[in-house]
């Protein structure tokens, strides 16, 4: 028989225990009010009905997940303040990180945007292309796009039905990459859907991103600047509008006082929950081998990612082929897909070969060193 103040704390203890519980079912009781179903809707089957949902969804004010050829965008009516702050806290971006701009055609970006002599020549060489021009904002376009800044970031998409949702509905959507902050970006509906189901309406599936990477970031205007690179390459760029200068944070990590062209550069990017590690130099192979060796001892999971050339050296260890040294574009296609299945696959240790930061290199090696936070191994 136990004491009553034995008792009496047992009492205690069974309160506080069903508050607790309680407290728990009616927090949960509100997230699943808020949670709502995640329609996804394949547009090579049913294309009418994709196109349909989007525009409805854009003149409801509701977000919905859009291909591209890039990557899949986070999209909302890009002339809804209210809309905006949606984007912003569902993809948990900072407010100072402004978003593109996604239009149907060069007469919808004027409508937004003051376009120069070099922005129309662009445009009529890449749209709709991964080609995003960085221009004089008009007054229409809500501060929240631009992050407070007087410029708003341009693009006209290659993908049809995203094309025809802009140009029924005539409302220019703000997109940014599909994925929580943050993370890899998504290249197929299951990447936006294992970030955001139950939070949007819709996700519209355009089948796996025939680029892989998102589109290239020109800054116009005295100094044209690559801001961010893309498969569009400085070597095109410059063919139509002549010296395209490289921005110095392309391949290095923000420093304290530099100057933040592009607010997007000093957020981390693309990580997986695996450590990434970027080994580089003439005797990468034999590095690369030695590091997973000693990784697999200490109980580590690990997978290397490496080129179509080089796979078989690494025999018999766990190794994804990410593209071909003879065609460096080949390696942002499937990037960030196998950063997202090294992760499901609980892979804990990713170890990867650099490839040439030049041409169509230099798009994956941005993203890739961010990835690996710019840990790189230099094996001599
Ligand atoms: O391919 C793409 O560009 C994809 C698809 C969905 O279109 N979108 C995309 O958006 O990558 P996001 O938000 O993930 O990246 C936009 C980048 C950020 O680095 C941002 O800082 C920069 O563009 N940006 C946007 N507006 C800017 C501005 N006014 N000045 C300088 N940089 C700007
Ligand atoms: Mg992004």
């Amino acid at each position: 028989m136990p004491w009553p103040w034995q008792n009496e704390q047992r009492c205690w203890k069974t309160l506080r225990q069903e508050m607790n519980e309680k407290k728990v079912r009616e927090a949960s009781f509100f997230v699943e009010r808020m949670k709502m179903d995640t329609e996804i809707i394949n547009l090579q089957q049913r294309r009418e009905e994709g196109i349909c949902a989007g525009i409805q969804c854009a003149k409801q004010g509701e977000l919905f997940a859009i291909p591209t050829e890039t990557v899949y965008g986070l999209a909302g009516n890009a002339l809804n303040e209210q809309v905006i702050h949606s984007i912003f806290t569902t993809k948990g971006r900072p407010a100072d990180n402004p978003l593109i701009v996604h239009v149907c055609d060069v007469a919808m970006a004027e409508t937004i945007a003051d376009l120069s002599k070099e922005a129309y020549a662009l445009a009529e060489q890449f749209w709709p292309g991964p080609l995003t021009l960085i221009l004089p904002a008009k007054a229409c376009i809500p501060a929240v796009v631009t992050a407070g800044l007087s410029t708003v970031a341009v693009r006209m998409p290659n993908q049809k039905e995203v094309l025809e949702i802009i140009r029924q509905s005539k409302i220019p959507l703000a997109a940014p990459s599909a994925n929580k902050s943050g993370r890899p970006s998504p290249t197929k509906a299951e990447h936006v859907l294992d970030d955001f189901a139950g939070e949007i309406p819709l996700i519209l599936d355009g089948g796996m991103c025939s680029v892989g990477v998102e589109s290239t970031v020109l800054l116009l205007g005295e100094r044209p600047t690559i801001l961010r690179p893309g498969n569009i390459t400085q070597d095109a760029l410059q063919d139509v509008i002549g010296t395209v200068h490289m921005d110095e944070h392309i391949l290095h990590p923000m420093q304290t006082n530099d100057v933040i062209r592009s607010p997007g550069m000093k957020y981390k990017h693309y990580a997986p929950k695996a450590n990434v590690t970027m080994v580089d130099g003439a005797n990468k192979i034999e590095k690369i081998k030695q590091l997973y060796d000693e990784k697999t001892r200490e109980g580590r999971a690990c997978v290397i990612f490496s080129s179509l050339q080089t796979s078989d050296f690494y025999q018999p260890r766990n190794c994804v082929i990410l593209g071909d040294n003879e065609r460096l574009v080949t390696f942002s296609h499937h990037f960030y897909d196998a950063l997202r299945s090294a992760d499901k696959a609980k892979y804990q240790e990713i170890i990867m070969e650099s490839i040439p930061a030049q041409a169509e290199g230099l798009a994956f090696m941005n993203r890739a060193l961010r990835a690996a936070s710019f840990q790189v191994i230099l094996a001599k």
